[in-house]
This record gives structure tokens, C-alpha cells and sequence, in this order.
């Protein structure tokens, strides 16, 4: 099993179908949060959709070597952090994130990212992280804005969820631009040690493809 620690509190783990029951409870439990956001977060989720999620997850893995992760504080499940559209020609992937109304609030998400990111750009040798959050997602956005990215610019109309079309506010953060904390704020753990830098995750079949 694939876990990461990151301090005392904090760690990421690789989910697994077993982790499906458990899943499902916390997205029902922030289905009216996420949904504003998230277009999987519907009315009818559930452990079939948790399941479906987790499959797509480790076969992603295995084949393009991308994933998702499962943000655990003190054991509890928080949310979830992955990296998704890798383009391995061009050295570039693009992060996505939701955490549960109990953790929020708290730098764990910019956190969680500062490891991620630096997971892409040292061990994955990727040039370019990108982040594409709903221009009215102020909480999403300021994640980007706090770890130095660049808002490249606005895709308009480019989700349809809830039934309206949205527009995207889209963050990008090259290699040569390490990522920053804006504003004073430091991170809550010691994520930019190096001796807690994320490592690849093996493959269900036991192959170290990243
Ligand atoms: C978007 C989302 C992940 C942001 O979560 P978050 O907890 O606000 O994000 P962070 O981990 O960066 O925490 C930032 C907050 O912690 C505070 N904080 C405390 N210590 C901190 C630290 N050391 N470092 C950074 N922030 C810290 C910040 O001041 C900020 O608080 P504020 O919002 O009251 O100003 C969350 O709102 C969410 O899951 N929303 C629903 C799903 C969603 O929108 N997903 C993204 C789609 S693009």
C-alpha cells in the first residue's frame, strides 16, 4: 500500500478499492459543497461511482503514470489531490483538489499541493503545473495565487455544470518558477523538506513506471 507522510498529521495514500465505502461517505457529506464545483459530485454518487473513481485511478497509474490521492489529517479521510491531462511530450500535467468542510481553511490543500508540485517538477522532470479553477471559485483560486502562479488567462464558457456554462481562470507555474507562499503564510508542516518529498507510487502489478 502506497502511503506518504508528510508530518505528523498529514499524509497521502493511494486509494484502493477498499478505501471505496469510506470515500463515498465524505463525498455525500460534502455533496452540496462540491457540486457547486465538481461535475462527478452528483445528486445519485455512490460506492459503485467511488469505485469507478478508484479503478480509473490505478489504471491511470499503471498506464500513463498520473494519480490521484487521498489527503488523510490524523487518520481521517480529508479530500483529494491528483494530477491529471500528464503530457509527457510537452512535460506538463494539471492538478486537481476538494477538500471536506472540516479541514478547510487550515493550509492543508496549499500544503498538499507545495508536495505535489514539487513531486511533478523534481521526479517527474515536468516544466509546466497547471491549475484551472472556475473564475467564481475564490477559494480555489487563491491556492494558485498564494503558491506563485501565473493566471494565464480565462477560458470562457468552457464547463458546462449545473446547467450554466462556466468559465475558467487559468493558473500556470513553470520549473524555473519554484513555488512561493504569498502573504506571509508559511506552510503548516515541513512539506519543503526534502526528506519528506513524495515518491512514486507502485503500480498495483508491482512495476515502477514513474
Ligand atoms: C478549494 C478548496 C480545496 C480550498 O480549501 P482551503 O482549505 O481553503 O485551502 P488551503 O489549504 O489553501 O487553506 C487556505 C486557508 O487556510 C488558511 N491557512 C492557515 N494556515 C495556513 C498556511 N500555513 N498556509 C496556507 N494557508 C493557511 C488561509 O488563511 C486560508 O484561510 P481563509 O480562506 O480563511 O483565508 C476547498 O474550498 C474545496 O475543496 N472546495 C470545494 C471543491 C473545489 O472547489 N475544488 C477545486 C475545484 S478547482
Amino acid at each position: 500500500m502506497f502511503s506518504h507522510q508528510i508530518d505528523e498529521n498529514l499524509s497521502l495514500e493511494l486509494p484502493q478499492m477498499h478505501h471505496a465505502e469510506e470515500l463515498t461517505a465524505v463525498v455525500l457529506e460534502n455533496l452540496e459543497r462540491l457540486k457547486i464545483w465538481m461535475p462527478w459530485a452528483v445528486h445519485d454518487y455512490s460506492v459503485e461511482s467511488a469505485r469507478f473513481f478508484i479503478q480509473r485511478n490505478l489504471r491511470g497509474l499503471s498506464e500513463s503514470g498520473s494519480f490521484g490521492l487521498l489527503i488523510r489529517y490524523d487518520g481521517k479521510l480529508a479530500g483529494t489531490i491528483g494530477f491529471h491531462d500528464l503530457d509527457t511530450v510537452n512535460r506538463s500535467a494539471h492538478i486537481g483538489y476538494w477538500i471536506a468542510k472540516d479541514f478547510e481553511g487550515r493550509g492543508i490543500m496549499t500544503c498538499c499541493c507545495r508536495v505535489l508540485i514539487d513531486y511533478l517538477f523534481e521526479s517527474m522532470e515536468l516544466n509546466r503545473v497547471q491549475i484551472n479553477c472556475n473564475v467564481e471559485n475564490t477559494r480555489s483560486r487563491a491556492i494558485p495565487e498564494r503558491l506563485g502562479f501565473k493566471l494565464e488567462g480565462v477560458l470562457r464558457q468552457v464547463e458546462f455544470i449545473n446547467g450554466e456554462f462556466g468559465d475558467w481562470a487559468v493558473y500556470g507555474l513553470l520549473k524555473s518558477e519554484p513555488p512561493a507562499v504569498a502573504g506571509g503564510l508559511t506552510p503548516p508542516t515541513n512539506a519543503a523538506d526534502s526528506t519528506t518529498q513524495l515518491q512514486p507510487p507502485a503500480t498495483a502489478g508491482g512495476s515502477d513506471k514513474l
